[in-house]
């Protein structure tokens, strides 16, 4: 399917940067360990990009009018020195956001460095508040209170706080509810991701998908919402209150109501790869140009040409791509994000 080119329409305004391709979790949905155990190549240290280059690149996509930038991974906690990264990045203008998705285990030793550094926000991956649930859904075993206590280090450093929650039909449904009643009373955001065909390995089929509908439906019976306006245009998350609270929740209906009419995001691999979308099969070798001695307008130049050229829209072409036994090899979400 050919679509228009509408940069006009779907500017470039986020830009979501790993730091690391390796985790200390194993969740299948996402890194199986069958695919990747200890015998796997993660990136060695040359192969990333080092801080002074993803500030680089991170000023000149500034100038193009990124403005909002999520460090990631694999686990970005992982990645030595973050806090360093952080500053820098926070340090330059128009960059207005910076945020963080982490699996929440390493906040109680790096919370208060990253709030001092200057983050404010950060976002953790959590799927269950039953320990065997949590532990099925982390592939390595880890408790459910790790999570918990690295959740409540960063909210005594002061950090806000959204918990997104991956549900998957037949694994975890059941504990909707569980995790609405407790993130209510700490009040922070939980948001609901519908499973998602991302990467090449973690056995997708829309029979696992539990619709975010459904998810709406199950919290309104025990809990009134209402629902809110988005905080901006292209907002991934659809947002409701409990009503007489002030306390939110988000619905990320990636797949039964895709949003890619309103997707400006890029995402930029730990070793500097730059993908215009979540499902993309290729991407353009930024490592390279920033090594060989390009200047920053041909870098942004580049940049600018590749954004240009973008015609993404692969949740909206799912169910075709489905029905014709497509296969196309995408990138893993682990090495460039979520
Ligand atoms: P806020 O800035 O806090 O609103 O968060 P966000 O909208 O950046 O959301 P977040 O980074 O927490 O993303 C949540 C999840 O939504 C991701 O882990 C993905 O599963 C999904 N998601 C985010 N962006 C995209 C996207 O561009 N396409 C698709 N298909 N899914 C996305
Ligand atoms: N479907 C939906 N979301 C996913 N994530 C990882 N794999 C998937 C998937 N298959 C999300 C997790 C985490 C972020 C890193 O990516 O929710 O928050
Ligand atoms: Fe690690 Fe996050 Fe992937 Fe789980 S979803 S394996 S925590 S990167
Ligand atoms: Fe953007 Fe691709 Fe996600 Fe659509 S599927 S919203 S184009 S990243």
């Amino acid at each position: 399917m050919d679509y228009p080119n509408d940069t006009l329409k779907r500017p470039l305004k986020d830009l979501r940067i790993s730091v690391i391709d390796q985790c200390n979790f194993r969740c299948p949905y996402c890194m199986p360990a069958e695919v990747f155990g200890s015998q796997y190549a993660f990136l060695k240290k040359n192969e990333l990009l080092n801080f002074e280059e993803i500030t680089r690149l991170v000023r000149i996509a500034a100038d193009l009018g990124v403005h909002k930038i999520r460090l990631t991974g694999g686990e970005p906690l992982l990645r030595k020195n973050l806090d360093q990264l952080i500053k820098m990045l926070t340090d330059i203008p128009g960059i207005d956001d910076l945020a963080l998705t982490t699996n929440g285990v390493l906040l109680p030793r790096f919370a208060s460095a990253l709030k001092g550094a200057g983050l404010r926000r950060l976002t953790v991956s959590m799927d269950a508040l039953d320990n065997g649930v949590f532990q099925k859904m982390n592939g390595r075993n880890v408790d459910v209170q790790s999570v918990l206590t690295g959740i409540e280090a960063a909210a005594e450093a002061g950090l806000s706080i959204k918990v997104n929650m991956v549900v998957q039909k037949g694994v975890n449904e059941g504990e909707i509810l569980p995790m609405v009643r407790y993130f209510r009373e700490t009040g922070h955001t939980l948001r609901f991701i519908e499973f998602m065909d991302v990467g090449n390995h973690n056995g997708w089929s829309l029979e696992q998908v539990f619709p975010s509908l459904k998810i709406v439906e199950l919290i309104q019976a025990e809990f009134p919402l209402e629902p809110l306006n988005p905080n901006y245009r292209g907002e991934v998350a659809r947002r409701y209150r409990y009503k007489g609270s002030e306390v939110e929740i988000g619905i990320i209906a990636s797949v039964t109501q895709p949003f890619c009419a309103n997707c400006t995001r890029a995402r930029l691999s730990a070793d500097g790869k730059l993908y215009t979308c979540l499902f993309a099969t290729e991407g353009w070798d930024m490592r390279e140009i920033l090594r060989n001695g390009e200047n920053d307008d041909d870098i942004r130049e580049t940049l600018r040409e590749i954004w240009v050229n973008r015609h993404d829209r692969y949740s909206e072409m799912r169910t075709e791509i489905l029905k014709k036994h497509l296969h196309p090899h995408k990138v893993e979400m682990s090495y460039i994000g979520g």
